[in-house]
């Protein structure tokens, strides 16, 4: 049975390929809340792919629509809600912050391997790997972001498991944290 109940949004953060968007729409359905994908409504409000705009407007215009999608659900709609964002979200001190502040924030930890395996399949829609080497830049963000995804409330090892073992593991945690987080 679960037992958790928060008014606080969810926030899932972590790398790309480290299963943000599914997991967070099962979470949603089994917490019965809303799911929310910031790189969705990024999209939607330019009616651009993400690649899309990183190639007319750069990353910078990306990330200033990220941003604003970002505080608008933090700041507006604070209950309900999982919320997946954008792989470089979290590295933002300033959203960083907001979400820490007002959310529960849980990392998806995901290694190398799990990573490079999923993303080897598709980078199309994933512009930052564009033009890379994917194995050399992807070692490349997991050494530079992952001191700032571990500030995250929680970390969830995503790696080798079921979908049902990691929404399990997550609302374990939750349940178990929820003095401190609630
Ligand atoms: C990015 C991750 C992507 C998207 C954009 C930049 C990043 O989202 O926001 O391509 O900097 O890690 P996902 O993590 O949902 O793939």
């Amino acid at each position: 049975m679960i037992n958790f109940h928060s008014k606080k949004i969810i926030v899932l953060t972590g790398m790309m390929g480290s299963g943000k968007s599914t997991i967070g729409k099962n979470l949603a359905l089994k917490l019965r809340r809303e799911f929310i994908d910031s790189d969705i409504e990024v999209s939607k409000a330019s009616a651009l792919s993400t690649s899309e705009i990183f190639d007319k407007f750069g990353e910078e215009y990306f990330r200033s629509g990220e941003k604003k999608i970002i505080k608008k659900y933090i700041s507006e709609r604070n209950e309900n809600l999982v919320l997946s964002t954008g792989g470089g979200a979290f590295l933002n001190k300033e959203l960083r912050d907001l979400i820490n502040n007002k959310s529960i924030s849980i990392w998806l930890n995901a290694s190398y391997n799990t990573l490079y395996k999923r993303l080897n399949k598709n980078t199309k829609n994933r512009p930052l790997f564009h033009g890379h080497e994917l194995k050399i830049k992807l070692q490349e963000l997991i050494e530079k972001r992952t001191k700032y995804y571990k500030l995250a409330h929680f970390e969830i090892d995503v790696n080798g498991l079921h979908i049902t073992e990691i929404i399990d593991n997550i609302i374990k945690q939750l349940e178990n944290n929820y003095n401190e987080i609630c």
